[in-house]
């Protein structure tokens, strides 16, 4: 498993936004979309281009297009939701596929209440969009749900993760094609499984307590 922490300034400085417990909704969804925007330019430096002939006003020339079959992105609901469009305006041909999980927050299970994606995913470069990697249960079971559908190729991208989760992950993923681009690596998680220092609960934050 690849990992890459995007410590650019403009995220770390968006992101001191995002973690503010005073930052109210409103500008929490804008600045998730923002920040995703941002890394989406780095997780997608491996999407698979195709060549292409056109013509300048001056010349003819070959330059890429993004190659078939289109590039999957799958948000995991709830939270993944608010980084759809910040990755979709970087990819506007990709296809988008759905994951609904929800972690138990006793037992920190994660469990799959919702999913829409094709049957075949063969062949298709697979983009996995999740702000938090906790303990990683969610993102390992997201992941695995999708290599065994038949995708070969997988991206994560979260906003934080936690150290011991983003372990977890690799361990549980050891030897698959997978990469995992992130906007920081925090300190640890607490006794209730939440990222510290963290910025609370993403999905709680982006659309309010259910
Ligand atoms: C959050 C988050 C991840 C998961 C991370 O979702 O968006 O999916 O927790 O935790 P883990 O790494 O320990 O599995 P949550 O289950 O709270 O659902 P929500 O997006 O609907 O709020
Ligand atoms: N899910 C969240 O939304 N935040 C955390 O810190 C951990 C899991």
């Amino acid at each position: 498993m690849r990992v890459h922490v995007a410590d650019h300034p403009l995220i770390t400085h968006k992101l001191t936004v995002l973690r503010d417990v005073n930052t109210p909704s409103p500008i929490f969804r804008a600045l998730v979309e923002e920040i995703m925007t941002l890394l989406a330019y780095e997780g997608t430096r491996g999407v698979r281009v195709e060549p292409v002939d056109i013509v300048t006003p001056v010349a003819p020339t070959t330059g890429v297009r993004i190659a078939d079959p289109k590039p999957l992105i799958v948000p995991i609901l709830r939270a993944g939701l608010g980084m759809l469009d910040g990755m979709v305006k970087l990819l506007p041909s990709a296809e988008v596929g759905f994951l609904g999980m929800a972690r138990n927050e006793e037992t920190l299970e994660p469990t799959t209440y919702a999913e829409r994606l094709p049957e075949d995913l063969s062949d298709r470069q697979c983009f996995v969009l999740d702000p938090m990697l906790a303990t990683g249960g969610s993102l390992t079971a997201a992941i695995e749900f999708l290599l065994a559908r038949g995708a070969t190729d997988v991206t994560a991208i979260c906003i934080l993760a936690a150290p011991e989760g983003l372990k977890a992950v690799e361990e549980a993923l050891h030897g698959r094609e997978v990469t995992v681009v992130l906007g920081a690596v925090d300190e640890r998680l607490n006794e209730r499984g939440y990222i510290v220092p963290g910025l609370g609960d993403a999905g709680d934050r982006l659309y309010g307590t259910v």
